[in-house]
């Protein structure tokens, strides 16, 4: 297969029409492949609500396009209306109350009549910067990976999450372009199966070597198989660098240090969030219990079963490797380096 060159935009998921925004619905995936229309912020809150979209960096660009949604009529009030309406919509990813701080902030800076050109100008620029820190980030996590590596990743930190090519795969692709990734393991990801519906099928699309285990999978894989690194994402990284995830992810920083096996986390700095000191102090969604107990529709467990579904969890920064950010990579991951790769200034 031949290999695509890194900065190409694999899917085209999200689609800005001025009017209206245009999302592939990830709930489908990876059977049927359909677009939800949005025309108001209130559409775009719900279907991050409902999953149609996910992933930290694509809710935060999903809800910027929402504020310049607001903001077609030119009336301020739309907007400071809408602001609450999105902030409400997922809890734990902090790229969306990044974003519509930077919405609110445009949206106050200048007149009321060029209040919708402002908006949907600083939507795509929002949308822009997050595919180009996918292209730096993927650059930096691939130097950090030995030839070769066989690296076992979670949830999808994929182009279907962000603008670009994705976080965690973004840095995957790099590697298997370098030829520093061989093979690539995706953990199927319980309850919500980002990882066997849609991380597998954008690695299977790009042609990358991969296969499938489900969650308790991984201790084995890593005592009985030459595992060389585990890669993932963030939806929120706390100021002493404690690293929130999809659910499983801190198990799997357990077992990878257990293994002596690196674990990276690859995220923009707009996942970073410098006001909450301590990763216990990230608020955990918790969705329903019937996206558990069912699969599909069909029940799996005993009618009136109690469940858990937790959406994410906190892994210590003493078990991250390194923390690859767009403006450089954070090892050890501790809030005194955190800091200060985050002021570093980046040249374009
Ligand atoms: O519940 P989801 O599917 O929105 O959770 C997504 C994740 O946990 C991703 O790993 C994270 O957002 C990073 S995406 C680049």
């Amino acid at each position: 297969m031949k290999r695509k060159p890194l900065h190409e935009d694999p899917i085209k998921h999200i689609v800005w029409k001025g009017d209206r925004l245009q999302v592939l619905d990830q709930r489908l995936l990876p059977r049927t492949v359909k677009f939800a229309t949005c025309r108001t912020a209130a559409d775009v809150a719900k279907a991050t609500r409902d999953m149609v979209l996910r992933g930290a960096p694509l809710i935060g660009c999903a809800a910027a396009y929402g504020m310049a949604l607001a903001a077609r009529r030119n009336r301020l009030k739309d907007v400071l209306a809408a602001e609450p309406l999105l902030r409400r919509a997922r809890p734990t990813a902090v790229n969306l109350m990044h974003a519509l701080d930077r919405m609110l902030d445009v949206a106050k800076s200048g007149p009321e009549a060029t209040l919708s050109k402002r908006m949907a100008a600083a939507a795509e620029a929002y949308y822009r910067d997050d595919l180009a820190f996918n292209a730096r980030m993927a650059t930096l996590g691939a130097a950090l990976l030995k030839k070769g590596s066989n690296v076992i990743t979670h949830c999808n930190a994929g182009a279907l999450a962000t603008a670009g090519i994705g976080t965690a795969v973004g840095m995957i692709r790099a590697g298997w372009i370098a030829g520093k990734v061989a093979h690539v393991y995706p953990c199927e990801t319980r309850p919500y199966l980002q990882g066997a519906r849609l991380t597998l099928w954008e690695l299977m699309k790009a042609g990358i070597p991969a296969t499938l285990i489900t969650d308790n999978m991984a201790a084995h894989l890593m005592k009985t198989r030459k595992i060389d690194a585990v890669i993932v994402g963030s939806d929120r990284i706390a100021a002493n660098a404690d690293v929130c995830n999809k659910i499983g992810t801190y198990g799997l920083a357990i077992l990878a240090k257990h293994h002596g096996i690196p674990f990276y986390v690859v995220a923009p700095s707009t996942t970073v969030d410098l006001s909450t000191k301590h990763g216990d102090d990230i608020p955990i969604e918790e969705r329903s219990i019937q996206e558990v107990v069912e699969i599909f529709g069909a029940p799996i467990a005993p009618k009136g079963a109690k469940a858990h579904h937790f959406g994410f969890d906190v892994t210590p920064h003493a078990l991250v490797t390194a923390i690859v950010t767009e403006k450089g990579v954070v090892s050890p991951a501790n809030s005194v380096n955190l800091r200060k790769v985050l002021t570093t200034h980046v040249h374009p």
